[in-house]
């Protein structure tokens, strides 16, 4: 994840390993510090998932195999947007609607149009 990505979820998040990409000097017990997306992923220890935000997800997609996405039915004041051709390359290989109490959410599941079966 980016620093701001971080910085917004606040703490290291449990369970996995947690790898923040940066040029300042931040640390924290729970986090690894990268200088960039190559070094991040040398850095893993198993499966890379890439959390966010705009700039880790413009580079690091074409590094990915999947994309699962998660669209939150509404309308939103929002100051982050994705790369609107984020998802060349990739088709549609499963979605799922989900009620989640107050509003509708999907998940969808992008696979690489050229990935093998
Ligand atoms: N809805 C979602 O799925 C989702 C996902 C993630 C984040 N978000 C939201 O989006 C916002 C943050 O996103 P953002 O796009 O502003 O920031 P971001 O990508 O999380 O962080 C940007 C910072 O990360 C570092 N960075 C990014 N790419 C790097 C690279 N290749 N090499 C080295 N360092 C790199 C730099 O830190 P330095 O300036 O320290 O060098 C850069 O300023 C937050 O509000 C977060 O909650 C939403």
């Amino acid at each position: 994840m980016g620093r701001n990505t971080y910085e917004s979820i606040g703490r290291p998040l449990p369970g996995r390993q947690n790898i923040v990409v940066t040029s300042s000097s931040l640390k924290r017990e729970g986090l690894e510090i990268c200088r960039s997306i190559s070094e991040a992923v040398e850095t893993a220890r198993r499966e890379v998932f890439f959390i966010g935000g705009v700039s880790v997800y413009a580079e690091a997609v074409n590094l990915c195999q999947r994309v699962y996405e998660t669209v939150v039915q509404g309308e939103f004041i929002c100051d982050r947007f994705l790369p609107f051709d984020l998802l060349e390359g990739f088709l549609l290989y499963n979605t799922e609607d989900i009620w989640a109490g107050d509003r509708w959410v999907t998940f969808n599941e992008y696979r690489r149009a050229n990935e093998p079966a």
